[in-house]
């Protein structure tokens, strides 16, 4: 028995899947998808195979041409799910499993009309990374196993089935469902896997994106998000040539947890990102650079969580940069800092979540989740590019991509590469500190510019009364004046809080990275006439980086704790599961 990655039953000395063909049926009344999954093994296999679950009523496991099999569900463990061992009889090429999901599903969010644009009609979105995939589908739940797949979704007529795949084709069946179907030709990590359901419309951005959302929002998401194109372009520049196929996205409803998700060939995004401005499209870049880094070269497991994210923040604002020149790459890396140092205070008592390469056994890897591996994994990367140059780096991360391209690898994996490509470099940047010890090196690698001093100088001032003048508030871009609010004392007055809305219209932000921040601090000013923004806020939106502070501000003063317990009541129905567990915890931490 060997468990290579500490949340999968996973056993590496059976054989791995090569293929999944799903078909799923969406049920909107019951809250289920009835599914059923054969798992391709590409050869013969015999004896014990284990599967993750969660959730999942198992209804039947059959061996194609032999019948019926034994099948074993194992003990709830309160992560892991139960594993689910299959005994499979000699000769085996594949097994087919006929199963059906929870109601309480963590990978599935269900929304009613009312909780989309249209209030049309209902809408299923799924969110599998980091190990929910076990709770849509019975699969080795392990990035160390990638798959193929192709799938048939059965929706009701009228809505629009989307994945993490191409399209091959869609029938109207006649009886009021419709199916679409799908293939992934590429091997992905199951974390990849991903569907959504809705009343869908799509634009065309270029030849080979196009984005899709809700009929109400699909222009806004087009006008957007309309330089893609620009951004793959100079993302093939750094990594070479896209390599899968379509570039497509997906503006889900506002509940969705995350900003972005990096699904292959159908990025999820939060309509948050739809400010009016196209001031939030470094998350797209973001989400374009996992194509490369994350979906092409894959961490083994959560414990490497950092070689998704890292590189990819990394990514996001060396795209940046060249779209958008130093000085907003500069207050990209601000932001970060502002994020890491948020998240080091966050994990002060618990050290051991603040390194790189994590020791993970017995936790739940939405619980490790902060901006650490982001922020001091994307440091890592920079300081390794200015060790050796931008040239000899750039060819590095080309050698990279081709030695480890449709893999899954470990730190170690990393290491042992750049060892041989770049020797010494490691050691010159003391990659063992950001990789083994808590908190961050102090020869971190430091990121500048005349704009961002000036803006940091003037936030610092604001104490002794230094205040923007009438001309920089008119000059700043949205990110400038999101880099001063981070910036600004957390502790503010409420007459502060009166000024800088008078002078900055905050209340009225269609751009949430200011709305928050501004909504934040005024929550943790108890200042009073921001409290119907923030629980308009907080109802509507569920995403976790939004709710995490704000319902942390709310915990600082009497009468906005009080708040926070009326304002969840009401608007935790609408969160997604893993939202609702983020809020549960921040309320727990600030008693009434
Ligand atoms: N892959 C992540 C989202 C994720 C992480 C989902 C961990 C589940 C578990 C995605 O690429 C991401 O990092 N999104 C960020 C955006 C970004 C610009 C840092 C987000 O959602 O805020
Ligand atoms: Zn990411």
């Amino acid at each position: 028995m060997q468990h290579p990655d500490p949340h999968s039953h996973y056993d590496s000395s059976q054989p791995k899947a090569r293929r999944l063909r799903l078909k799923l049926r969406v049920d909107f009344n019951a809250r289920r998808i009835d599914g059923e999954v054969v798992l391709e093994f590409g050869g013969m296999m015999s004896g014990p195979l284990d599967l993750d679950t969660k959730g999942l009523e198992i209804r039947s496991v059959q061996v194609p041409g032999h019948g019926p099999i034994r099948w074993e569900l194992g003990p709830v463990d309160p992560i892991l799910g139960q594993r689910l061992r299959l005994e499979v009889p000699e000769g085996t090429q594949e097994v087919a499993v006929a199963y059906g999901t929870a109601p309480d599903a963590m990978a599935l969010q269900w929304l009613s009309p009312e909780q989309t644009e249209g209030k049309a009609a209902p809408f299923l979105f799924s969110q599998c990374q980091q190990i929910h995939a076990r709770t849509m589908v019975p699969c080795q739940d392990t990035p160390l196993v990638r798959i193929a797949y192709t799938a048939e979704v059965n929706v009701p007529e009228g809505l629009t089935a989307v994945m993490s795949a191409g399209p091959t084709g869609q029938e109207a069946l006649g009886n009021g469902r419709h199916v679409f179907r799908f293939l992934m030709p590429q091997p992905i990590p199951s974390y990849l896997l991903a569907l959504a359901v809705g009343r869908l419309e799509a634009r065309d951005l270029s030849p080979r994106a196009r984005v899709w959302a809700e009929p109400e929002t699909v222009a806004a998401a087009a006008w957007e998000f309309a330089g893609v194109e620009e951004m793959i372009l100079k993302a093939e520049g750094l990594f070479g040539p896209y390599p899968w196929d379509r570039y497509d996205m997906l503006v889900l409803p506002p509940s969705f947890p995350y900003g972005g998700m990096e699904n292959p060939r159908m990025t999820f995004l939060t309509p948050t990102l739809l400010a009016g401005d196209r001031s939030l499209v470094d998350v797209v870049a973001h989400e374009l650079a996992h194509s490369w880094t994350g979906n092409l070269v894959t961490n083994a497991s959560m414990e490497h969580f950092w070689l998704n994210e890292g590189f990819t923040v990394w990514a996001e604002r060396r795209i940046l940069r060249i779209l958008h020149g130093d000085d907003a790459a500069a207050l990209g890396w601000a932001m970060g800092q502002k994020a890491l140092e948020d998240s080091l205070d966050q994990f002060k008592s618990e050290p051991q979540l603040t390194v790189l390469r994590m020791h993970l056994e017995g936790i739940d890897p939405d619980d490790a989740f902060s901006s650490i591996p982001y922020e001091k994994g994307a440091r890592l990367v920079a300081a390794l590019e200015r060790e050796v140059g931008e040239e000899r780096f750039l060819r590095f991360l080309r050698d990279y991509m081709d030695a480890f391209r449709f893999t899954s690898i470990t730190t170690e994996q990393f290491c042992s590469f750049v060892g041989t490509k770049l020797p010494g470099a490691l050691e010159a940047v003391n990659a063992k500190a950001y990789l083994d010890q808590p908190g961050m090196p102090d020869t971190a690698p430091e990121f500048r510019s005349v704009q961002l001093d000036t803006l940091t100088v003037l936030a610092e001032s604001w104490p002794d009364g230094g205040r923007p003048s009438a001309r920089q508030i008119a000059a700043w871009k949205p990110t400038e004046l999101l880099v001063y609010l981070q910036k600004l004392p957390r502790r503010l007055t409420p007459a502060d809080c009166a000024w800088l809305d008078e002078h900055f219209q905050l209340m009225g932000r269609g751009n949430y990275e200011i709305l928050v921040e501004w909504l934040t601090l005024a929550a943790n000013a108890d200042y009073e006439p921001a409290f119907p923004r923030i629980r308009e806020v907080l109802l509507r939106v569920g995403r976790m980086k939004y709710l995490r502070p704000l319902y942390g501000a709310l915990g600082q003063h009497g009468r906005t704790r009080a708040l926070a317990r009326e304002i969840f009541a009401a608007a935790s129905p609408g969160y997604h599961g893993l939202s609702r567990r983020v809020v549960q915890g921040v309320l727990d931490k600030n008693p009434a």
